[in-house]
């Protein structure tokens, strides 16, 4: 046990309504320490373990409201969105503990500028790159630099605002889409072209306070909607963890050393004090690790293949960090893997179809995290482009597959997809 100064059942209110924030949720659940959870809004599959608010996670002055009228101990904040509008520092004014980095802090994701400008000051190895303003001279650069070349609208655009252009007239297209036709509004206004990096991409997220920078175990996201990553980026269609290829070659400390520690001591030069999960979206180049982006909170699929591997009760590591004492808590690991296969609704990626009933005939024991579902007088429908992270744990990657699809087996609903080699690529070489 630590010195940390935890309630009794602590009230806990989990903000975001993902298979993310059910992870987090379901994780928390677990806790001896027997919290009484709340989800703002959370979803129906949550429902089993937190009691579920009406208050939309991006409606800050509404959170730090129902944190106050249910003498929450502490918020913890999944998405991006409400990090971005400073949920954080409005909670903080109110005098309400939470877990998560400041509005300033979270620039790191929401602008591509600004972390690229960050990346440089602190010489962490990342794509080289030119911020535009004026599509112009974007069009010129990518004309003078050829293909391929990559595209990313500055702001948050939902993980879709990044066009890897095999070819000159596809990136020439995407600063028309992002910069003319203003395909993601303001976050298209300004716009980062980095030179392509050949690689394989993990997935580290960090606990970070001030005492303290602690790595999760590194997971592998699979973006494309089909087998062989082929077909358009999605918000992921599962994961991963842990990949024992990179922890086999020492790679975690490679990244705290060489990224992670320069980001975080160039932040605090700024005076900004980064606090809560530090995400680092890889590339395992032929000279070793490089950002391809910062988030500023904890994956998605990612949390909901690492969190079940932790070993140390969450509640104890996300309360640290909300008090800046990680260095009392000691993470372990469960020596295990977990794949998560997402569950995606016809026509996902781009034009979702939903509203079909959604049958499962799932084992007590097995672990079906929501993301895009509602319940509609009492039955389960779809209501979004991704339904259900399926979750599957067990002594090794290939028998955690085996579980997850097995229960992938037993859910049902109309034109349900999903891909079938999630975690069989497990190597760090480009094929
Ligand atoms: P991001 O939203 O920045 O993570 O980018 C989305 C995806 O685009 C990444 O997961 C990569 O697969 C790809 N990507 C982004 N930047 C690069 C780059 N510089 N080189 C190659 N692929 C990239
Ligand atoms: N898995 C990528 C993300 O959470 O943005």
């Amino acid at each position: 046990m630590t010195g940390l100064n935890i309630p009794n059942q602590p009230r806990i209110l989990i903000v975001g309504q993902g298979a993310r924030e059910h992870a987090i949720a379901w994780k928390l659940a677990q806790s001896p320490r027997r919290p009484t959870l709340f989800a703002a809004p959370g979803n129906p599959g949550m429902r089993a373990v937190c009691e579920c608010l009406d208050v939309s996670a991006g409606d800050v002055e509404a959170v730090v409201d129902a944190a106050k009228q249910h003498r929450i101990d502490l918020v913890v904040v999944g998405p991006e969105q409400p990090l971005s509008l400073g949920l954080v520092d409005r909670l903080t004014q109110n005098g309400i503990r939470c877990f998560g980095p400041s509005q300033q802090a979270a620039e790191l994701e929401t602008s591509k500028a600004f972390a690229k400008a960050l990346m440089k000051d602190a010489k962490v190895p990342t794509a080289s790159y030119e911020v535009f303003t004026d599509a112009k001279a974007a069009q010129e650069y990518v004309k003078r630099c050829g293909a391929p070349i990559v595209i990313k609208a500055d702001g948050l655009a939902a993980g879709k605002g990044v066009v890897v252009a095999q070819t000159v007239s596809e990136a020439e297209s995407a600063i028309d889409d992002m910069m003319l036709e203003k395909r993601f509004g303001d976050a298209g206004a300004k716009l980062v072209v980095e030179s392509f990096l050949e690689g394989t991409e993990v997935s580290l997220m960090f606990f970070v306070d001030d005492s303290a920078v602690v790595p999760m175990l590194p997971a592998r996201d699979h973006k494309p909607v089909y087998d062989a990553d082929r077909g358009p980026n999605t918000g992921g269609m599962g994961a991963f963890a842990p990949v024992s290829s990179f922890l086999e070659a020492g790679l975690t400390e490679v990244v705290e050393s060489t990224i992670v520690h320069p980001a975080l001591n160039t932040l605090k030069e700024r005076g900004i004090h980064y606090r809560g999960v530090l995400y680092a979206g890889l590339m395992i180049t032929a000279n070793g690790p490089y950002v391809v982006e910062f988030n500023v909170r904890f994956g998605d699929p990612e949390t909901e293949v690492v969190l079940p591997l932790l070993k140390t009760d969450l509640l104890e590591v996300l309360w640290a960090v909300s008090e800046n004492r990680l260095s009392d808590v000691s993470v372990q690991w469960h020596d295990q893997a977990a794949v998560c296969v997402v569950l995606a609704a016809p026509g996902y990626p781009e034009n979702p179809q939903t509203g079909s009933e959604i049958t499962l005939s799932t084992g007590e024991s097995d672990v079906v995290f929501h993301a895009g579902t509602a319940s509609r007088e009492g039955r389960l429908v779809t209501a979004g482009g991704r339904v259900l992270t399926v979750l599957g744990q067990a002594a090794d990657l290939s028998k955690a597959r085996g579980v997850a699809y097995g229960i992938v087996n037993q859910i049902y609903f109309d034109g349900k997809h999903f891909r079938t080699d999630i975690g069989l690529r497990t190597d760090l070489k480009q094929q």
